[in-house]
């Protein structure tokens, strides 16, 4: 990330008048950087790197390499959304690597939650750089970085303290060494999200909520399973079509299912059942600082557990946390 600090008079994009501008003079600086070289991207399907992404193809076309990496901690049907807009609908130079059983197999019985994040960031560094060094000509390193992670960093150099170790793309092994393409570094998300929808996004890609870089693996408490994490990634699918359904989506910056470690007894067909609770998460803020929750109407929480204990297996309790930030994390790992 290179840090270079908003000018005072630049206007917030806040229309797709001045977003169609943005993006025409970012085109131009784009191409006069990179003139007929490669620039690779990573590109999880969150907000910044799909922008970045649909950016980039209008300036550069297929001098764009996009790889998109699958943890097998993405939310269901997650990867294939990113094919299908990127590859089949923006003729993206898209490379899919399917690097499930390289992480779920790294992070088998691990159980503290830093390090589990340390261990899927650097294994996602590790199979982004080996991609990186199966492609010829690349030169160029495109990052999605925003305003506030240039502010956060700059917060970081002052000596204040993160509270978990968040992981984005970054640090590259040396002999990776990229130049950087960062062309939406001066922008707060609500413009991202404006300057997405200008350059033809889905709606639904560019007003999803946010979605952390570990994925399902915060999620999936304590060691990771994989009959666990199916039924984590079921459960989730169910509480966000039953949150569309109903207007929630729109209206909740961020929902979710976490399902702990623990069983408990249940019963089901007149026979013990033991399963894991699947307990949601919904809350609203401004900043991701502090964070208040939701009212969910009982209609709606009723809906969704059903649906959950029948439809997932595995599950036989459905809990609501009710935990604003502070005390709780939004995520709780
Ligand atoms: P916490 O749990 O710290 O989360 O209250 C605040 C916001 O940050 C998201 N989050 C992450 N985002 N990489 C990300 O890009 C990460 O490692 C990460 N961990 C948490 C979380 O989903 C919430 O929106």
């Amino acid at each position: 990330m290179e840090t270079c600090l908003r000018p005072e008079n630049m206007a917030r994009i806040t229309n797709f008048e001045l977003a169609n501008a943005f993006i025409e003079e970012q085109i131009k600086e784009v191409r006069a950087q990179v003139g007929d070289k490669k620039v690779l991207l990573a590109l999880s399907g969150g907000v910044d790197s799909s922008v970045v992404a649909a950016l980039l193809i209008k300036a550069i076309g297929k001098q764009l390499v996009c790889v998109h990496v699958n943890h097998g901690l993405m939310r269901k049907d997650e990867s294939e959304n990113v094919i299908k807009i990127f590859r089949e609908e923006l003729d993206a130079n898209l490379i899919y690597v399917d690097a499930t059983d390289r992480f779920l197999d790294l992070l088998a019985g691990v159980s503290e939650p830093e390090k589990k994040r340390k261990i899927i960031g650097a294994e996602f560094i590790n199979v982004f750089a080996d991609e990186a060094r199966k492609l010829e000509g690349i030169e160029y390193l495109a990052q999605g970085t925003i305003y506030p992670d240039i502010l956060e960093s700059v917060k970081q150099a002052e000596g204040k303290k993160a509270v978990k170790s968040h992981h984005n793309v970054g640090g590259l092994p040396e002999d990776l060494n990229f130049s950087l393409v960062e062309p939406i570094k001066l922008l707060f998300k609500d413009e991202v999200r404006v300057v997405g929808e200008a350059l033809g996004l889905p709606h639904a890609m560019v007003y999803r909520q946010p979605f952390p870089g570990p994925g399902l693996g915060v999620r999936c408490l304590g060691a990771i399973t994989r009959d666990r994490l199916h039924a984590l990634r079921e459960a989730d699918a169910i509480l966000r079509e039953e949150f569309d359904k109903c207007g929630l989506a729109e209206k909740v910056w961020q929902y979710f299912v976490v399902i702990p470690d623990i069983k408990s007894v249940g019963v089901k067909d007149e026979s013990r059942y033991e399963g894991w609770p699947a307990i949601i998460r919904a809350v609203n803020t401004k900043d991701a600082m502090s964070a208040t929750i939701e009212e969910i109407p009982y209609s709606v929480l009723h809906k969704i557990t059903a649906r959950i204990t029948s439809e997932v297996d595995g599950i036989n309790r459905v809990l609501m946390d009710l935990t604003p930030k502070p005390v709780g994390t939004i995520e709780w790992e």
